[in-house]
């Protein structure tokens, strides 16, 4: 009797630990995989991000521990619509949503090519259910 006991709590352990490992699995299989590849008339518009954005905002906007990333409900077009990255480039962000710190102004970067940025993000959204 009791040693059944003892091995219906051994099978339970083994089950629960099966399942966590499980659950890790697929966490990180999400977190690191690779951003899709953009439709060809976005190619600009992402390499333009990820020469000056992705630093902090990461490859395919997922966020680094610089800064935010943009596959968030709160960066949403009806949240932060396209004048809010007009802005954020143009005079930099102060720290209000996160820890990440200050966003600096962005120089370098011309309104026509944030422009390209913004319909790089969008897309990228987008594909995330996020629109
Ligand atoms: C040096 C790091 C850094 C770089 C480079 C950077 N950002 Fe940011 N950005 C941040 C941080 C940090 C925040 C979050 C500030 C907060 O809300 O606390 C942010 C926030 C933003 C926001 C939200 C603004 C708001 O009003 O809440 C936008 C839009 C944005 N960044 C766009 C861009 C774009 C576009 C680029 C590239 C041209 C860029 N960022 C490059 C760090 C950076």
């Amino acid at each position: 009797m009791k040693t059944a006991r003892r091995h219906k709590i051994v099978f339970t352990a083994l089950l629960f630990t099966i399942f966590l490992s499980a659950c890790t699995d697929s966490g990180q299989s999400i977190s690191t995989e690779p951003p899709p590849p953009a439709p060809s008339e976005l190619s600009g518009g992402e390499k333009l991000f990820n020469n000056n954005c992705a630093g902090c905002h990461g490859i395919g906007a997922v966020g680094t521990d610089r800064g935010p990333t943009f596959i968030s409900k709160i960066y949403e077009p009806n949240h932060h619509a396209d004048p809010t990255f007009h802005m954020a480039v143009k005079n930099g962000v102060r720290q209000h949503h996160w820890d990440f710190g200050n966003m600096p102004k962005i120089s370098g970067v011309a309104k026509e090519e944030v422009d390209q940025i913004i319909a790089y993000v969008r897309w990228l959204q987008r594909e995330n259910g996020i629109r």
